[in-house]
């Protein structure tokens, strides 16, 4: 029987799922709802998410992936065991192998956490494997990664930013940080909770950032709905952007002294190649408006940007799963 091929990016915001010969199948939330001792899931994804501090006691909402890691195995494992019969619309998938994108700058047991995800549920995989998620990046942007002599590319994400650099088809450096777009949400969050006793979700909180967060100081204003802590009442509130960037400024700033640092510490003859092409930004933070030029400035570097920030890594590892030759060089296979 031939083997159904997929690629699977476990981002902390989405779950990105890409089937050989088909593309890119699923993007779902990475938010799992479960009843009971068992863990018995009953939604998933945006639905799932939709729930979260909102649920009732009986009902456990888990984000089972945090700053790059999977900080909740056993809820990780329910939230595949659903969303592989939604794959599938079998009750498990047999006879499969797994392309999994993993972050470079975390420890062998925290990558091999995310094989458990596949190994440990109902899935039933003839192979699993482990790619560094800048490699797949890499691959998404339509790079010849074999013979690139120099590639900068920061990945920022919902609750993590990568910066790699890869030369020659590795990776000579890469550190994961622990910032990405979910901080903003949860600043804007806590802000408004303090100064104004005003409740939001952190979906609406998203909403505002999508919105108002700029790499520059903009005069935005949005309308959004939230809970008066005091009365308890809902209540409508006007946000200006002029207050909400003091509360992502210094993540910005983090974020390129880090990408400047590392660029300084690479060898000439690499970093000179980076420097004719430019830096590439992927991950959905990166859409923040005006980001590519603040770090165009602040790196001293042109910047390349991408229409399918979110997916670039999902892209590249669809690459690796459709090319098993190429992937063969950064393929770490798993017992299973
Ligand atoms: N237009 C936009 N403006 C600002 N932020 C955006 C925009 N579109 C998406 N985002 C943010 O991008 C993040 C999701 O990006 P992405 O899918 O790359 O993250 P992830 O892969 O799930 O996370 P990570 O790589 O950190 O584990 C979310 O925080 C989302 O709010
Ligand atoms: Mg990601």
């Amino acid at each position: 029987m031939a083997r159904k091929t997929y690629g699977i990016d476990f981002g902390t915001n989405a779950i990105k799922v890409y089937k050989k010969g088909e593309g890119i199948i699923l993007s779902e939330r990475t938010a799992v709802s479960t009843v009971g001792s068992k863990k018995r899931a009953i939604a998933i994804g945006e639905e799932s998410y939709g729930m979260f501090e909102k649920a009732p006691p009986s009902i456990h909402v888990s984000l089972p992936l945090s700053r790059g890691v999977v900080s909740q195995l056993d809820d990780m494992v329910s939230l595949w065991d659903f969303m592989g019969k939604k794959v599938t619309g079998k009750r498990t998938i047999g006879h499969c192998q797994f392309y999994i994108a993993v972050p470079a700058d975390i420890t062998e047991v925290e990558k091999h956490a995310y094989s458990k995800i596949i190994t440990q549920s109902e899935t039933k995989a003839k192979k699993v494997c482990l790619i560094d998620k800048p490699i797949a990046d890499a691959y998404g942007l339509g790079m010849d990664v074999e013979m690139v002599r120099g590639l900068m590319i920061v990945n920022i994400g919902a609750d993590t930013t990568e910066i790699s650099v890869l030369s020659l088809g590795g990776i000579v450096v890469s550190r994961l940080l622990p910032y990405g777009g979910n901080d903003f949400d949860k600043n804007i969050q806590t802000y408004l909770r303090k100064k104004y006793n005003f409740m939001i979700g952190l979906k609406t909180a998203e909403h505002i950032k999508k919105e108002l967060v700029s790499a520059d100081q903009i005069n935005d204003m949005t309308s959004v709905v939230g809970r008066d802590v005091i009365s308890g009442l809902p209540r409508e509130m006007s946000v200006s952007a002029e207050e909400i960037y003091p509360l992502t400024k210094d993540i910005f700033a983090y974020m390129t002294s880090e990408t400047r640092s590392m660029l300084e510490h690479t060898p000439p003859e690499i970093s000179s190649e980076i420097r004719e092409r430019g830096i590439f930004l992927t991950g959905g933070t990166s859409l923040i408006a005006g980001l590519d030029q603040y770090f165009a400035n602040r790196v001293n570097i042109r910047v390349n940007t991408t229409g399918h920030a979110e997916k670039t890594v999902a892209k590249g590892i669809g690459y690796l799963s459709e090319h098993p030759k190429a992937a063969e060089k950064y393929a770490v296979p798993l017992e299973v």
